[in-house]
């Protein structure tokens, strides 16, 4: 019987591509950016599984074209690049990578809190531009964070580890949780304060986004809740950039309305609203949050193993249409 046809959308560790190989043919497209929309749909159209990147839309296109493929794996927890009610009508099952990058994502959350809190980022840059005179009392002082209140929208998996390391930094949690977040994980820790997300806005010091892009996320932050925060606050986002409405931070950047931003995620990526790329209250990130070898080797891992599960008949191992 002819092995079972793969087609996964960037190189990813050998290790998995050699598991995979030894039940299915495996097609790997490696050009030097993500496959152009085109090239997507041709290549899907003898496969029965699709391994693909956040960088790649899953259209309705894309599933038309894949006539036989069963299952579409996003190396990726978020989900957004994939039409999901169109996979469902296809009885294509789509699985994600949940849990697996949850802490490393944790872990540079609070990179970028302390990047734009102690303005490591900007410091670095007057360094490298040969414009620091040395130390001194009143240079580049930034907000400390003990004693200070963290907000964190969205208590999925990577909201509540965001918010499980507040203690090491001696700050208080308060959460705000939305209908239509994923949900996961252990219910919240009893010293966590639950506040609508104006009350969390507006008494945060630092706030930090974990939700999902969905229609009711999109520019969750926008002008009027820029206008909440509290003008000595940061934001930071390591969800997904369209939760930001972008003009408008660099709006609140730019006229001191909050002390700084930290981004990890944006509305057009890999393009960076040109506004924000002029200032300096604002750390650019692009797009690291689960980026150590461990944590993309186990996400690229756990999409191959839904993808030998569907294949082989078994149910998948993270769904999110099943
Ligand atoms: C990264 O942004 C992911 O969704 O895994």
């Amino acid at each position: 019987m002819a092995r079972p046809a793969v087609l996964i959308t960037r190189r990813i560790p050998s290790s998995v591509v050699a598991r995979l190989e030894e039940r299915c043919a495996v097609e790997i497209y490696d050009g030097p950016d993500a496959i152009p929309a085109s090239e997507l749909s041709a290549r899907v159209a003898d496969k029965q599984a699709l391994m693909c990147l956040l960088t790649d839309r899953v259209d309705r296109a894309v599933l038309d074209a894949g006539t036989g493929l069963r299952i579409v794996a996003n190396i990726a927890v978020g989900f957004d690049n994939i039409d999901l009610a169109a996979a469902r009508e296809r009885g294509v099952i789509v699985t994600n990578t949940p849990e697996v990058l949850t802490e490393a994502t944790a872990d540079f959350t609070w990179g970028l809190i302390l990047a734009v809190t102690r303005r490591i980022a900007e410091g670095e840059r007057l360094l490298r531009r040969g414009e620091w005179g040395g130390w001194a009392l009143d240079f580049m002082l930034g907000s400390d964070l003990r004693g200070k209140q963290l907000g964190v929208v969205g208590l999925g998996r990577i909201g509540r580890a965001v918010a499980s390391r507040a203690g090491a930094f001696g700050m208080r949690v308060a959460f705000t949780t939305l209908d239509d977040e994923a949900a996961g994980g252990a219910p919240a820790d009893k010293r966590w304060t639950r506040l609508s997300l104006d009350e969390l806005l507006s008494s945060s010091d630092v706030v930090t986004l974990h939700v999902p892009l969905t229609p009711a996320t999109r520019h969750l932050v926008d002008r009027r809740s820029l206008l909440r925060m509290r003008r000595r606050g940061y934001l930071v986002n390591t969800s997904r950039g369209p939760v930001v409405d972008e003009a408008a931070l660099a709006w609140a950047l730019r006229e001191g309305l909050i002390a700084g931003a930290a981004l990890d995620v944006y509305e057009q990526e890999p393009r960076v609203h040109p506004d924000l790329v002029g200032l300096e209250n604002v750390v650019l990130a692009p797009h690291l949050g689960s980026a150590t070898i461990e944590t993309r080797t186990a996400m690229a891992d756990l999409a191959a193993r839904n993808v030998l599960a569907v294949l082989s008949g078994a149910a998948p191992l993270t769904p999110v249409v099943a």
